[in-house]
């Protein structure tokens, strides 16, 4: 599978809406909604009235990240605004198999984040039962910063891991994606690419989506 999923965060806050219908009008798949606490991660984003707005224009796959403390506290209202699907951080969670557990029985998509430092192994009781599993290829908190090279052989392990426990979980990449890596991302075994500053900072940012999936 090749997706792309523009991340909200490059997006223009002052033009929201018409960067929405942008993505609306393009070939991006899903819409990637990056949520940030000033604890989990050193930098806060935005939280739920901006969810509602995306939810309100966007007519796709809504893609939620949540880089916060305590994220089962808040899986609910998300998915109540609209996320198709809630990804927590292994490193956020004390009991993961439950907040997994909590997202799906909404009837929503669950994933699964390691930031760069983590291990795939630690997914190997989790693989069975999520549905995604997002590989962070830089430190989460900010767009815009470089790709970390680890990230291909994290995407390997992931994809042996899925393969060897029957898993159907999809491998999404986040941080640092651009037109130079995201063919070589997706055969090494990617599905979904996010990309922020590669799209919004681009001249042309409904052409580089086009490109991200060449
Ligand atoms: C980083 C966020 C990313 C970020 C990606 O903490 O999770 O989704 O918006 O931005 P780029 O593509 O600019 O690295
Ligand atoms: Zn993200």
């Amino acid at each position: 599978m090749k997706l792309i999923s523009p991340s909200i965060l490059a997006a223009d806050f002052g033009n929201l809406q018409r960067d929405i219908e942008m993505l609306n009008n393009s070939q991006a798949d899903w819409f990637h909604v990056d949520v940030m606490d000033g604890r989990f991660v050193p930098n806060i984003s935005f939280g739920f009235p901006v969810m509602k707005v995306v939810k309100q224009h966007a007519k796709k796959f809504v893609d939620v990240h949540l880089m916060i403390v305590e994220p089962e506290k808040y899986v609910e209202e998300f998915i109540k605004l609209g996320a198709d699907l809630v990804s927590v951080h292994y490193e956020a969670c004390t009991h993961l198999h439950r907040t997994i557990d909590l997202i799906q029985s909404t009837g929503a998509k669950a994933g699964v984040v390691l930031n760069p430092a983590t291990p795939v192994l630690m997914l190997e009781d989790i693989i069975a039962d999520v549905d995604l599993i997002l590989l962070m290829s830089v430190n989460p908190g900010f767009g815009g910063q470089k790709f970390i090279e680890n990230t291909y052989k994290k995407i390997r392990e992931t994809k042996d891991l899925i393969l060897n426990n029957n898993s159907t979980a999809l491998i999404e990449i986040d941080g640092g994606v651009n037109l130079d890596n995201a063919a070589k991302l997706f055969d090494a075994g990617a599905d979904v690419l996010v990309a922020g500053n590669a799209v919004f900072s681009s001249e042309n940012p409904e052409r580089t989506i086009e490109l991200l999936k060449i």
